[in-house]
């Protein structure tokens, strides 16, 4: 099943967004099968980034993610990458429509509340850098009892 890494920003947090972001992708209907409230390390921002080391903005960059928490979550979805980035809206303020997460509550390109993968190898690679694989789940939330399972690749 397709996955995808989507991490609320230190920004989020500090505005204290986690509960209305998260419930815009289980409206959706994806399936949330890891999360946590986590501090990257400047190892971790680095391997995260690495595609932008040569970008003004690099330092910058690893500054904003590693000045304080970030909400670090996998999601599950047939489409999920290019749908959650749909719901993300694009970087540029200027560009981004009302109605996406950054059209409504972002102005600034840095500062930009949410970062989600940009396609499935993106997302593996960004999953293995912030989560241990036993901290992904999958259950089914409508069984009596919830068995927790390991997600199967
Ligand atoms: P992510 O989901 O966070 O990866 O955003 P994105 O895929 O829409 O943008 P991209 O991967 O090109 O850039 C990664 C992040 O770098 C963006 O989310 C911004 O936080 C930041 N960024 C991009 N362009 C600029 C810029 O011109 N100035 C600053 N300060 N930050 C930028
Ligand atoms: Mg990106």
């Amino acid at each position: 099943m397709e996955k995808t890494f989507l991490m609320l920003k230190p920004d989020a947090v500090q505005r204290r967004m986690i509960g209305k972001l998260v419930q815009r992708f289980e409206e959706k209907g994806f399936e949330l099968i890891g999360a946590k409230l986590m501090r990257m390390t400047m190892a971790q921002a680095e391997a995260h980034y690495a595609e932008h080391t040569d970008k003004p903005f690099y330092g910058e960059l690893l500054e904003f993610i590693t000045s304080g928490p970030v909400f670090a979550m996998v999601w599950q979805g047939e489409g999920v990458v290019a749908m959650s980035r749909l719901m993300i809206g694009k970087t540029n303020p200027l560009e981004a429509a009302p109605g996406t997460i950054r059209g409504d509550f972002a102005t600034d390109k840095g500062n930009n509340i949410i970062h989600g993968s940009d396609s499935p190898e993106s997302a593996e690679r960004e999953v293995a850098n912030a989560f241990h694989p036993e901290e992904l789940l999958i259950f089914d939330p409508f069984l009596p009892k919830l068995e927790a399972l390991h997600v199967d690749e």
